[in-house]
C-alpha cells in the first residue's frame, strides 16, 4: 500500500480559515434568522474595478478569435504585465529590477509555500509568533520540523514571539537561521517596519547569511510615506530577500488569483558541496516545470491595475477598506477596547476584553453580535488572548458590526 506523507498528521488542527467557516455554517444552520457579519477571514467585497473588469473581458474575447487567441503562455509571466510591475510599482520606490527576477503567479498563498522546494531540508528556518499559518505549516508539511510541543511549536523551527511588549516587533533569534519570514505590514497584527526596522533585517541577513522571506501582500495599504512598500527599498536586500506580493487584497483578486514572486539575480545560495548557486535559476526551473503561468485574461486584468485609470479606481477601493479600519479601530477603542494595527494595514489586533481566550471571544462575538472574526490564538500561541478583524467588508456591515460590539461590550 502506498505510503502517505506523515507529515501532515503532525498538523495540529484544520487549517485556520476552513475551521471558522465550519463552525459559522454550524451557528448559521442552529439560528438561521440570525445576520452573520463576516470580518474573519481577510476576504474583499468591493467588485473588481470597471477598467480591470473591462481588460478581463478584452482579453476573454481575445481568445475567442483565431488571430488573438493565446494558448501556453510564458511560465514566468507576460511581459506587458511585468513590465508595468516593475514600471509602476518598483521604479518610484527607487527599486530596479530585471524582467527576469519577476515570476507571476495564481497568488501569494502558493508562492509562499512552493518557495520551499528550492530550499534544502535542513536550512533552519525563523518564523514570527503569531504568523500566516501557512508559513508554519508548509515548513510542517514538507517535512523541516518534529511534532509540536504542548504550546504548539514545532520542534526544528525557531519562533519570534510577537507581544504587546516587544510592539509586535520580531527580535533577531539568538541561534543561527538560514531563512526568515517577515510579513509587513503584518498579518495578523498590523504591525509595520521602518525603514531603520527593515534595514536591521536585511544587514542580520548579510551577517548571517541568511534569506529573508519577504510577504509584501499588504504593502498598498500602507498610508505612511515613510514606511517601505519593498525589502528592496533598502541597499543590499537583493542579495537577501525574496518579495511576494499580490493582487489578492490591492486589486480584488481573492477569487481571480495573481501575484509575483522576486527573486533577483544577485541571490545565492549553497549547494550541499559548498558552491554559490543561483537562486533564480532554481526557482525557473521549478516554475518551468510545475507551473504553465497564470491565464492571460488574469494577467491583463492585474496589468490594467497600473493604468492611470486603474490606478484610480483601485486606490478607490483600497481608502474604502482603509476607512473601514479606521471606522472599526475608533469605534472599538472608544468602547474600551486595546487596538492595534488598522493604519497601514488592513487587520484590526485586538486584545480580548476580561481575559478571555481568543476562541471564548470567537464564541461570544458569533453568538451574542453574529459577528465573526479570527482568534489570535490561530495565528500562533503569542496570539492567544488577541483577535483580528477585518477591514475587508462592506461599509454598512463594518458600521453595524461595531455597533453591535460596542453594546454588547456595555
Ligand atoms: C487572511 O485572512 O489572513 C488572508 O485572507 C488569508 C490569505 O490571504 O490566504
Amino acid at each position: 500500500m502506498a505510503k502517505i506523507n506523515d507529515n501532515y498528521l503532525k498538523l495540529k488542527a484544520g487549517y485556520l480559515f476552513p475551521e471558522i467557516g465550519r463552525r459559522v455554517r454550524a451557528f448559521a444552520a442552529a439560528n438561521p434568522d440570525a445576520k452573520i457579519i463576516r470580518l474573519g477571514i481577510g476576504d474583499v467585497t468591493q467588485p473588481l474595478t470597471p477598467t480591470i473588469l473591462k481588460a478581463f473581458h478584452d482579453a476573454v474575447d481575445d481568445l475567442a478569435k483565431a488571430n488573438t487567441f493565446m494558448g501556453y503562455g510564458p511560465e514566468q509571466g507576460y511581459d506587458f504585465l511585468i513590465e508595468a510591475i516593475i514600471e509602476k510599482s518598483y521604479r518610484p520606490l527607487g527599486v530596479e529590477l530585471k524582467n527576469t527576477e519577476m515570476f507571476i503567479s495564481d497568488g501569494s498563498k502558493c508562492d509562499c509555500a512552493n518557495i520551499l522546494d528550492i530550499f534544502a531540508l535542513d536550512n533552519t528556518v525563523a518564523i514570527a509568533d503569531p504568523v500566516y499559518p501557512v508559513y508554519n505549516d508548509t515548513n510542517v508539511m514538507i517535512g523541516r520540523t518534529g511534532d509540536a510541543d504542548e504550546k504548539g511549536y514545532y520542534k526544528g523551527l525557531v519562533y519570534m514571539p510577537c507581544t504587546e511588549e516587544n510592539g509586535f516587533f520580531p527580535a533577531y533569534p539568538r541561534e543561527k537561521v538560514d531563512m526568515i519570514y517577515l510579513c509587513f505590514p503584518n498579518n495578523p497584527t498590523g504591525t509595520v517596519a521602518t525603514k531603520e526596522q527593515l534595514k536591521g533585517w536585511v544587514d542580520y541577513a548579510l551577517a548571517n547569511d541568511s534569506i529573508i522571506l519577504f510577504d509584501a501582500a499588504y504593502e498598498a495599504f500602507i498610508t505612511d510615506p515613510t514606511i517601505p512598500h519593498s525589502i528592496y527599498e533598502v541597499e543590499g536586500a537583493k542579495k537577501c530577500a525574496i518579495e511576494f506580493r499580490s493582487f489578492s487584497k490591492t486589486a480584488g483578486f481573492t477569487g481571480v488569483r495573481c501575484g509575483v514572486v522576486v527573486v533577483p539575480e544577485e541571490l545565492e545560495g549553497t549547494t550541499s558541496t559548498g558552491e554559490k548557486y543561483s537562486f533564480n535559476k532554481l526557482w525557473l526551473r521549478r516554475q518551468t516545470t510545475k507551473f504553465n503561468g497564470a491565464s492571460y485574461p488574469v494577467q491583463k486584468a492585474a496589468a490594467a491595475v497600473y493604468t492611470d485609470q486603474g490606478w484610480k479606481e483601485t486606490k478607490e477601493n483600497i481608502d474604502y477598506y482603509m476607512e473601514n479600519a479606521r471606522i472599526i479601530r475608533e469605534g472599538l477603542s472608544a468602547a474600551g477596547l486595546t487596538v492595534y494595527g488598522g493604519v497601514n494595514g488592513p487587520y484590526i489586533w485586538l486584545k480580548t476584553p476580561n481575559g478571555l481566550t481568543s476562541w471564548d471571544f470567537f464564541d461570544k462575538l458569533l453568538n451574542e453580535c453574529n459577528v465573526v472574526g479570527t482568534p489570535g490564538s490561530g495565528f500562533g500561541p503569542s496570539g492567544e488572548g488577541y483577535f483580528r478583524l477585518s477591514a475587508f467588508g462592506n461599509r454598512d456591515n463594518v458600521i453595524e458590526a461595531v455597533e453591535r460590539i460596542k453594546k454588547n461590550l456595555k
